[in-house]
């Protein structure tokens, strides 16, 4: 029997590069949540490794040891027939691969690993906010994030996220410093719009659609907030409410049929 495992997208709320190590890697400042929509993946005990990818984002996602999922059952020490539904664009700032490699390492062990994998993967091991520093191995859970209605927007964009960061020209921008105590999502929202992405200028620059990408969905009624998520091209807004969300995503993919475009909800900080 295969076991089901979930990978979900990944947002980053904000994203502010802090500094550059000598070894070129980033210092990051991220708050980030998952969404309810996601790959998913059926694993079981096999006697030698197998991998087949469906979904409609199967194309051009290896089969093989280049897959992250391969890799991930490798570095826990087992072998896995492994079938990976992608549902999620890949290249597209929203955890893809990393989130695929993470829940692998849940159910099969080995998450003291998983930084080996990938700058994002040991964030994409819980689905709780957090908030991510240093390269992405310094994590520590954010309480009081509200849930928040989402639209997500992907326009078929493939970002190369090495070349994004090659193209920010301040390293040392400033991090987002002592989270307040949100006492409502309002307030939640309002901190959340004086935050930043740093890599959405240099991303634009790359790829100009993103720029149409963020006026389609703040053009939208109920929208409180628009930002691209990582290396991008996946742009997210805040909506004031699953309906507002879900009639955005409508009028936006009507308006580009060809744009990748979801509703979803964001996991909240458990409560207490
Ligand atoms: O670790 P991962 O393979 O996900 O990172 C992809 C690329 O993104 C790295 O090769 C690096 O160019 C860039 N990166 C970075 N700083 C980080 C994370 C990623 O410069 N903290």
């Amino acid at each position: 029997m295969a076991t089901e495992a979930f990978a979900p997208a990944k947002i980053n709320l904000t994203l502010h590069v802090t500094g550059q190590r000598a070894d070129g890697y980033h210092l990051l400042d991220s708050l980030v949540v998952f969404a309810d929509l996601g790959d998913r993946l059926w694993l079981e005990p096999a006697g030698e490794m197998s991998l087949r990818v469906t979904g409609p984002f199967a194309r051009g996602v290896p089969e093989d040891a280049r897959n992250l999922v391969w890799r991930a059952a490798e570095l826990a020490g087992v072998s896995l027939n492994i079938r990976l539904e992608k549902i999620l664009p890949h290249g597209a700032g929203i955890g893809g691969g990393s989130s695929d490699a993470a829940a692998v390492l849940r159910h099969v062990g080995g998450r003291e690993r998983a930084a080996e994998l990938g700058a994002d993967v040991p964030v994409c091991l819980s689905d709780a906010p957090q908030r991510m520093r240093g390269i992405g191995d310094a994590l520590e859970r954010v309480p009081g994030v509200p849930a928040l209605s989402l639209v997500l927007v992907n326009p078929g964009v493939h970002m190369p996220t090495p070349a994004v960061f090659r193209a920010l020209t301040r390293k040392d921008n400033p991090e987002m410093g002592d989270l307040p105590l949100w006492p409502s999502r309002p307030e939640f929202v309002a901190w959340l719009s004086a935050q930043r992405n740093d890599l959405q200028a240099p991303a634009i620059a790359t790829a100009p659609v993103i720029r149409d990408t963020l006026a389609a969905l703040s053009g939208e009624a109920g929208c409180l907030l628009v930002r691209m998520s990582g290396s991008g091209a996946t742009c997210f807004g805040v909506f004031a409410s699953d309906a507002a969300a879900r009639a955005a995503a409508e009028a936006i993919s009507a308006a580009h049929p060809d744009w990748w475009v979801q509703a979803t909800r964001s996991i909240g900080s458990a409560p207490g």
